[in-house]
């Protein structure tokens, strides 16, 4: 295999990079590395090249928004903001870094939906609590999903779900924006997933979705449907259960 290296700066500081060996994944808006500064591990997303604009097919924050997100990154976690601004040897802005998670499992929807019920709900209560704190910055929530949400440890740290994408969110200068929507939307994504990989019937599928769209509260869908339950998974398999005995009679 060929090794191409790619170095980028952080703070001044010369960061390796193996694109082959330390990629966490190839993105829409960047490319996401695995990579250490000192005795911290980071992932660091390099954005892809304006030299050839894709017509706004991508997206990423300018310095300035960056700028505000590495201020606020310390008071949100769960919530995981970029705490670096990443830099080419001339100083061009081209990516930003943030604290690397070490996945506690291969796959989160199947964990979170596993484990006790307190202990997810948990979960998603410290993510919910520090949405106030974006609304009072001007800062819109954008892209939450399963797919940017983790089960993991930062630096042996206490386990988190930590939400660890912001490169769509923006800064806006209205008062009027909620962003408890994209609480919803990452609740709705998990449980389409669990969903998904339980081979939902896509009628059962519909009905479970409009009921969590129905919630004035995002989260109130898993605390009712798990109740009676020890997991969030059996909670909605027995209300799965119930639908298909209404409905698949
Ligand atoms: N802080 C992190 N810790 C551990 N793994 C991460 C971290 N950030 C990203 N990853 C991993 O890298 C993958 C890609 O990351 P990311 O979400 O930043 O890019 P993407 O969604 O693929 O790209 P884009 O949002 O630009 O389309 C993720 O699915 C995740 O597995
Ligand atoms: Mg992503």
């Amino acid at each position: 295999m060929v090794i191409i290296m790619e170095y980028v700066y952080i703070d001044g500081e010369k960061i390796a990079i193996d694109t082959n060996r330390d990629s966490l994944g190839w993105g829409i808006n960047g490319d996401s590395y695995c990579a250490q500064m000192g005795d911290r591990l980071l992932s660091v997303k390099i954005y892809h090249s304006e030299e050839e604009p894709l017509e706004n097919l991508y997206y990423y924050p300018d310095e300035k928004t960056l700028s505000k997100f590495i201020e606020l990154a310390p008071f949100v976690k769960p919530i995981l903001l970029s705490q670096f601004l990443v830099t080419d040897e001339e100083g061009h802005y081209i990516g930003c870094a943030r604290d690397y998670i070490e996945p506690s499992y291969p796959n989160t929807t199947e964990a979170l939906f596993a484990i006790p019920r307190e202990k997810a709900l948990q979960y998603f209560y410290a993510i919910e609590e520090k949405i106030p704190v974006f609304d009072k910055n001007g800062i819109l929530l954008f892209d939450w999903h399963n797919g940017n949400a983790m089960l993991g440890t930062i630096q042996q740290g206490p386990e988190q779900l930590y939400v660890f994408d912001d490169t769509c969110y923006s800064m806006y200068a209205s008062r009027q924006k909620n962003n408890y929507i994209e609480l919803r939307r990452l609740v709705e994504s998990f449980v389409d997933d669990f969903l998904l990989q339980n081979n939902s019937d896509g009628y059962i599928h519909d009905i479970i979705m409009q009921k969590i769209y129905a919630q004035y509260r995002p989260l109130s869908f898993l605390e009712n449907v798990s109740k009676q339950q020890d997991t969030l998974g059996d909670g909605i398999l027995q209300y799965v259960k119930k639908l298909n005995n209404r409905y698949n009679e």
